[in-house]
């Protein structure tokens, strides 16, 4: 994509700093992954709805056409977009090791269309009602507190301490557990599984890491169904039981390859999007003192608060962009689309479109539609767990605000490195320096 700096510049009148690189034309290039924006606001300008031929998929950058694909899931298939990019070129051979080794491979039932996906999406919902999430605040309070003490003994005397693996994922991990009622669990290998589920989404794995990704995936699924075998006769007070021995509103059961595929999406679906979410946190606590200082002053305020998590959401979307499929010719944001187009859908970039949130890349509590982000998606496949991500997430400021007295990164902010991946925009690392605040 030829793009003129001065465009980028403009950006709706809340200049960016520098130059996009004129030799990234993918998202898969690491200048481009480094710093997104630029190249979602060259893609919103020029070519709204790009092909990338690296990823060989649509990029939707606009946030109303984002918004129109994500409404109508008729015509942009959910299942077919998630389907022909799970495995990458590997798919066959990745289809015939977790079948040979991991149980078997299990669509993901909830990745289906309506209205299959209609069915068990119902039942999942259930499981995240407002009032349940709120049932898990003490637990996840308790949690959130445990780890920072932990972070911040860690970081004593001016020691250098990882946010994302001394925060971000331990919390994360436990949480889901948690919910599930997984009571053993190894904390490190759940983080391994859920990066292997997720590459498969990446649109950057190569044959090695597929064979490494399908034994860790295999691990998992096996892991899942010893669970699920534990419950079967005796079941017990969690979700793992309620998938495990769920009635659905038709009167008929889950199957066997639906309740895997279920349990699996809530083990992986939450995590690297609640750890990024959490690290992405840190990052802009660490970089913006002006924003610490205000949230210090309103660390009791509800509202404030809430607000602040939509903000952050809105600035630093975990999801970058998912998969979907059109059955159908189509035109979308002026482009003509054949059928079988294969879309990734930029959350990211309607989030950051100016044309809606007016200044994009300020951080501002205040914005009168923040309402309108799209970090969770919108329509029928919307996060089912955003009550709960958005609750972690508030525990986690205001506990991480209240106990902390001075957060800094440990290194530049333009050398912290993120996952190579397009699916999640995560943090890789977040070397930071601590101290505890005075009580
Ligand atoms: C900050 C954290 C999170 C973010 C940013 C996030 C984002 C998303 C997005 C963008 C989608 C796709 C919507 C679409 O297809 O348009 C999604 C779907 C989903 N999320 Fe999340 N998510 C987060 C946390 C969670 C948590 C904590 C859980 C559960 C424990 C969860 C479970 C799911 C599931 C099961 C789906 C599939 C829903 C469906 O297709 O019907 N997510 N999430």
């Amino acid at each position: 994509m030829n793009v003129p700096e001065g465009d980028i510049a403009k950006a709706g009148g809340c200049p960016f700093s520098g130059a996009f690189p004129a030799d990234a034309n993918s998202l898969t290039d690491a200048k481009v992954i480094a710093e997104p924006q630029k190249f979602y606001k060259a893609m919103r300008d020029n070519d709204p709805v790009y092909f990338d031929e690296k990823l060989g998929m649509y990029l939707v950058s606009r946030y109303e056409d984002v918004v129109e694909v994500l409404k109508d899931p008729i015509t942009y298939s959910d299942k077919m977009g998630y389907d022909h990019m799970y495995g990458g070129p590997y798919r066959e051979e990745f289809m015939q090791i977790l079948e040979r080794d991991g149980g078997g491979f299990f669509y993901d039932a909830i990745k289906d269309d309506p209205p299959a996906h209609t069915r068990v999406r119902r039942l999942l919902d259930k499981a995240f009602t407002a009032h349940r999430v709120a049932t898990l605040e003490p637990g996840i309070r308790k949690v959130v507190i445990d780890l920072i003490d932990e972070m911040l003994d860690a970081g004593e005397g001016g020691e250098v301490v990882d946010g994302v693996t001394k925060f971000s994922v331990p919390v994360t991990i436990r949480i889901i557990c948690e919910q599930l009622g997984i009571e053993h669990f190894n904390a490190e290998k759940i983080h391994r599984w859920s990066a292997a589920v997720t590459a498969q989404i990446s649109g950057m794995q190569n044959r090695d890491s597929m064979l490494e990704n399908a034994r860790q995936i295999c691990e998992l699924q096996n892991f899942i169904i010893a669970e699920m075998k534990a419950r079967e006769n005796e079941p017990r007070e969690d979700m793992i039981s309620d998938l495990v021995h769920a009635r659905l509103e038709d009167g008929s059961t889950l199957t066997f390859k639906e309740a895997v595929s279920l349990i699996r999406a809530n083990i992986i679906a939450g995590n690297d999007t609640t750890a990024t979410a959490l690290s992405n946190l840190q990052f802009l606590l660490a970089t913006r003192p002006d924003i610490l200082k205000k949230l210090q002053e309103s660390v009791d305020d509800e509202r404030q608060m809430n607000r602040f998590v939509e903000e952050l959401l809105r600035f630093a979307p975990p999801v970058q962009g998912l998969a979907k499929m059109t059955i159908k010719e189509v035109e979308l944001g002026g482009k003509k689309l054949p059928a079988g187009a294969h879309l990734l859908v930029m959350y990211a970039s309607g989030n950051d479109d100016e044309t809606v949130f007016e200044c994009p890349r300020d951080f501002d509590m205040q914005r009168p539609n923040i309402a309108k982000q799209v970090a969770f998606g919108t329509g029928v496949h919307r996060c089912i767990g955003a009550a709960l991500a958005r609750m972690e997430i508030k525990v986690a400021a205001r506990e991480l605000i209240r106990r902390i007295g001075k957060i800094e990164l440990a290194v530049p902010a333009n050398e912290v490195q993120y996952l190579p991946t397009v699916a999640v925009h995560g943090i890789k690392e977040l070397p930071l320096r601590l101290e505890r605040r005075a009580v």
